[in-house]
């Protein structure tokens, strides 16, 4: 079914009757599809696939314009829309996704519309807050938890819960497994930034710091260091590190337990998603399960 979410997209793309935001789009490799398959796995039908091609959609705008925040080079294994044509293509065409994807989401119901665009607001309101963060070296939890609720779990919260509607199931408690399951994945994501490599990644690595991002694993190594070498840390803080600083920072964070306890907290989100849904129901389990696994 993935694949009719691929023919979706690209038949929404030659609707534009557009060559040149063709080829740009081209350019942009398909990524993992999870919010397709969360939301195919809770509806599976027409409407489904058409909803998750418009998130799929939003989801590409929201990496082409991470990635200008970002100054990233790479994203899904290639060089990044921004690295191959500059900021200014990266954003007009990431405009360009966000609008045909709000064009499409008006053949839905206002609940589904609303809620989606809801999201799309929170996602773009949470990386204003991501780059806002980094004016400081933040180390409090709770405004890293609301920032990643914005950005990422508020579009996956949003798939699960109007596939829920599509499908006639308990959208409440849907929402509340995509919220959970959601924030699990930037902390996953966030530890890959410091554990993965930019092969099996496909994008950079070591690159939430040099931004000034401190999170959830830098949140905890402050928290455990001691004054010394908390004080190298901060040195570090939004500088472009060497190779020997990268590694002492992965050692460091292997030393204090910074990286356990990261995957400890995501593992908990990750219970807490499955908690709000029926638990025998496998397909979620094994979402869920892949996730905290992955490593890319
Ligand atoms: C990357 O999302 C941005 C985050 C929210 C962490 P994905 O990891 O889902 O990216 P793709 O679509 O697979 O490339
Ligand atoms: C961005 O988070 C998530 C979005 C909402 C686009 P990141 O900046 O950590 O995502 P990656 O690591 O570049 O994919
Ligand atoms: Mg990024
Ligand atoms: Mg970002
Ligand atoms: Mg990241």
């Amino acid at each position: 079914m993935v694949n009719l979410v691929e023919k979706k997209i690209e038949q929404y793309i030659d609707n534009l009757k557009d060559e040149k935001i063709k080829g740009l789009y081209k350019k942009l490799p398909s990524g993992k599809r999870l919010r397709s398959k969360l939301i195919l796995k809770i509806a599976k039908n027409e409407q489904a696939v058409d909803l998750a091609a418009i998130i799929e959609m939003i989801h590409a705008a929201s990496l082409l314009h991470d990635d200008v925040i970002d100054d990233a080079l790479t994203r899904r294994g290639a060089p990044s829309i921004n690295a191959l044509y500059g900021n200014k293509t990266a954003i007009m065409l990431g405009d360009i996704l966000y609008s045909k994807a709000f064009f499409e989401l008006t053949k839905f119901s206002d609940e589904i519309a609303k809620n989606v665009s809801n999201a799309v607001t929170l996602l773009s309101i949470g990386e204003m807050m991501d780059v806002d963060l980094t004016k400081a070296f933040n180390t409090d939890l709770d405004i890293y938890l609301d920032m990643i609720y914005k950005k990422t779990a508020s579009l996956i919260e949003a798939s699960a819960k109007c596939a829920a509607i599509l499908a006639g199931k308990n959208s409440e408690a849907y929402a509340l497994y995509g919220k959970n399951l959601g924030l699990a994945f930037q902390i996953v994501d966030d530890i890959l930034d410091v554990v993965s490599d930019s092969e099996t990644l496909g994008k950079p690595v070591m690159n939430d710091f040099r931004e000034g991002k401190t999170t959830l694993p830098y949140i905890y190594l402050y928290n455990s260091l001691e004054q010394k070498d908390r004080e190298k840390l901060l040195f570090l803080f939004k500088k472009e590190a060497s190779e020997d600083e990268k590694m002492w920072i992965k050692e460091m964070m292997d030393k204090t337990g910074a990286i356990d306890k990261s995957k400890e907290f995501a593992k908990r989100l990750g219970f807490e998603a499955l908690k709000a849904i029926d638990e025998g129901d496998i397909e979620l389990k094994e979402i869920m399960k892949n996730l905290i696994d992955r490593e890319y």
